[in-house]
């Protein structure tokens, strides 16, 4: 939370995606996108590609939206969590590689090779359930094979992945076309881990081509390991947090030049005086002490805004920062506005964003909540219309091998 002053909005006009006009909106800067992306390009070497991580809707943003700018801005690889969020993507038109980064189940094969989704193999049960399906195509089915490195989750150990390249699906069937391994402490403060996690890759690698083969796509490095470790680059990287313009680690040793994207506004419902000992909101967790003001807003919990801030958080009402009071319920917060004049229903309030000198963003609130910023972005419920600024007209657009 800040009260430096706003920097100045060059951006054109708004394309709504609602049908009909909310009190509570998202709105989407496009133009922060494309300058975040070119942020991202800037710390790569001219070889390496990008692979935009577009996982649960884009972290919030609208993994639609963000998957058509992305490919205006020259990105040719997405990567998703699950196959219906693949499958979204190919039902709106994203032609591009689209990996699927999670789990991935025997009953969803045929809805992954139906939509042409990229699987990251993570044990050769796996690898033979795919090669079954993939025996009916004319040529080999390309996947990305998931090495566990440290991070303790999907993955084969780096010694297990030269058998399953000379296992029989990939004899015909399969084609590795990527290997990648997830950190788990990059934006750590302490690099050993981090290290120890590329050796444990690189063996893999090694005994790859010890054995004659070859993957051309290698790739480790989440925003984290793209800003704080170039030696996890390698030949692709899976941008995800930097693109919606917030650093990895709110606390930041290294803040990068990045643009939030996401604005969060809402309107005031009601103004209310209260009077010493009245109570707000369920459970009484708040009393006036004084004559005080309050401004009613229809937004709660059910709209990803998080009951955890009740009587913690701040919005911002002309410009000035409002408290929240009481318990955030699931579809109205209270703030007080005692010293805010003239407030009346209709007033903007700004949740995320800036407004006047006044500044919160999606890290301040994931401090009052004790989370992440990830957390907060992706908590923004679908009842919250997204509205996008589109991309300014003097937008870089990066180089097309470049993606
Ligand atoms: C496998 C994988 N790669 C890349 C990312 C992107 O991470 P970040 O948003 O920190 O850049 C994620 C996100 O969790 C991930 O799960």
């Amino acid at each position: 939370m800040s009260l430096s002053p706003p920097s100045a909005q060059n951006l054109t006009h708004c394309v709504s995606l609602s049908a009909s006009p909310s009190p509570t909106v998202a709105t989407i800067d496009l133009s922060a996108l494309a300058h975040n992306l070119t942020q991202v390009r800037s710390l790569l070497a001219d070889t390496c590609q990008i692979l935009a991580v577009v996982k649960a809707d884009a972290y919030g943003h609208g993994a639609v939206v963000i998957s058509r700018t992305l490919t205006q801005l020259g990105i040719t690889r997405f990567g998703v969590s699950t196959v219906q969020e693949g499958i979204a993507l190919r039902e709106a038109g994203i032609r591009g590689s689209v990996l699927v980064l999670g789990a991935v189940f025997p009953n969803q094969i045929p809805d992954l090779f139906a939509h042409g989704l990229t699987p990251a193999v993570y044990d050769l049960d796996m690898a033979l359930k795919l090669a079954q399906h993939a025996r009916s195509q004319q040529e080999p089915y390309v996947v990305h094979i998931k090495v566990e490195t440290g991070m303790g989750r999907l993955g084969l150990s780096p010694d297990e992945v030269v058998r399953l390249l000379q296992s029989p699906p990939f004899k015909g069937p399969l084609r590795a076309e990527g290997l990648m391994t997830h950190l788990a402490d990059a934006d750590g403060p302490y690099p050993a881990y981090t290290q120890a996690q590329i050796a444990r890759f690189r063996s893999a690698l090694s005994q790859i081509e010890a054995a004659g083969l070859s993957v051309p796509l290698v790739h480790t490095a989440n925003s984290a390991g793209i800003l704080l470790h170039p030696s996890s680059h390698f030949t692709l990287v899976r941008p995800g947090i930097m693109l919606y313009g917030y650093p990895p680690d709110a606390g930041g040793n290294q803040i990068p030049n990045l643009k939030p994207l996401l604005m969060l506004t809402t309107t005031v419902a009601q103004v209310r005086a209260l009077a010493p000992g009245d109570h707000v909101s369920y459970n009484c967790s708040y009393t006036a002490t004084r004559p005080t003001r309050i401004a009613v807003l229809p937004i709660g919990y059910a709209d990803g805004y998080s009951r955890s801030l009740s009587n913690r958080g701040y919005v911002m009402i002309k410009g000035r920062l409002a408290r929240i009071v009481g318990r955030v319920c699931m579809d109205m917060t209270m703030v007080e506005v005692t010293e805010i004049p003239d407030i009346k229903p209709g007033d903007e309030a700004v949740l995320i964003g800036q407004q006047g000198a006044a500044q919160i963003s999606a890290s301040d609130l994931a401090a009052w909540q004790g989370t992440i910023p990830y957390e907060v972005l992706c908590a923004i419920g679908t009842r919250v219309p997204r509205v996008y600024r589109e991309l300014g007209p003097h937008v870089e657009h990066g180089p097309g091998s470049r993606s």
